[in-house]
């Protein structure tokens, strides 16, 4: 406890000293969400993550979350320093999507328009003309299809399903999964509304179709602690990352929160319902790459131009 307030207050002096705002994601630690939010930074989710990134004076972004988040923070500013408190953290949609073959599968669909998942390399998303995250890809994907646009979509295949399911869309689709989202299960979780058949339940987007047709609300983090905050219950099932817990219950003190199912249950697979990576962030880690300056984020410049259309179309679309 002692060692953990003295690196708290250590980062707080850091974060001052270096001119540095933190920009944390709703899956990380506790006490990360926590000192982002007390020293000037925010919480969010990953497309607020980046327009506040993108916006904020300050010339060093400290990112709490996967690579990926890094990468766009580091694409939409590429004046400003990024760091991360470990720049191994990254995502299973990410690593299932790699550029040589999502350009091949691109190019075999030449007339289709590219819209690619946020949680994506920087390369991928220079290859694509529209970049998305959850809280914004059912708007786009039915702006384009408005339009008469065929999709290509990358690399969630939940997510892409759940949008072609409510657009009637035309789409093609890779097929990438969330280790995390993949794991939630409807029969268990059937189980668990009978036992609180009052609560209302909560799920993202990347969880299985059987999933998402349980729930009262579907949407990103964002939108899922919105719902919370807005339905009328007092119980929850909550299928997303359980690092979501922490605002939850801060933001609604009177409510009770319950993690949807997993297969392993948490007997086998206690962390099936947070992410690996996500958890590669810590206290430690931050305090050194403040003190350092290591772990920098990079882009490759050529790389960095290109992707920024897409992440920039995204932000004027929601702006
Ligand atoms: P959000 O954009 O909803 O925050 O999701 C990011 C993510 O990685 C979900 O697993
Ligand atoms: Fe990627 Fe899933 Fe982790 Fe989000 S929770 S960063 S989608 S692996």
């Amino acid at each position: 406890q002692a060692e953990r307030a003295e690196l708290k207050a250590r980062i707080r002096r850091l974060l001052k000293e270096r001119n540095a705002v933190m920009v944390s994601h709703y899956y990380v630690h506790p006490d990360l969400q926590d000192l982002a939010e007390e020293t000037g930074g925010i919480v969010s989710d990953s497309l607020e993550m980046a327009r506040f990134g993108r916006d904020h004076p300050a010339q060093t972004l400290v990112v709490s979350g996967v690579r990926f988040m890094g990468e766009s923070a580091k694409i939409l500013s590429p004046e400003k320093r990024v760091l991360m408190p470990d720049l191994d953290a990254t995502c299973s949609l990410d690593l299932g999507c790699p550029i040589d073959e999502f350009s091949a599968f691109c190019d075999q669909h030449p007339d289709r328009t590219v819209v690619v998942y946020a949680n994506t390399s920087a390369a991928v998303k220079a290859r694509s003309d529209w970049l998305v995250t959850s809280s914004c890809a059912l708007d786009i994907v039915r702006a384009l299809k408005d339009k008469g646009h065929k999709i290509l979509w990358a690399p969630d295949r939940h997510l892409g399903g759940y949008i072609q399911r409510e657009t009637g869309a035309d789409m093609v689709f890779w097929s990438g999964s969330c280790i995390v989202h993949d794991e939630f299960k409807a029969f268990e979780l059937e189980d668990l509304k009978k036992a609180h058949p009052q609560a209302k339940v909560l799920v993202h987007p990347e969880s299985p179709a059987e999933v998402v047709a349980l729930a009262d609300a579907v949407g990103s983090t964002s939108a899922i602690l919105k719902a919370a905050k807005e339905l009328d219950a007092r119980e929850f099932i909550v299928a997303t990352d359980n690092g979501m817990m922490h605002k939850l219950r801060t933001l609604n003190p009177g409510k009770v929160f319950y993690e949807a199912p997993t297969a392993g249950n948490s007997a086998t697979c206690k962390s099936c319902a947070h992410c690996p990576w996500m958890a590669m962030n810590g206290l430690a880690g931050l305090a050194h790459v403040l003190e350092t300056g290591a772990n920098e984020v990079f882009v490759d410049s050529a790389i960095l131009d290109r992707a920024r259309l897409p992440i920039d179309r995204m932000l004027a679309f929601t702006a």
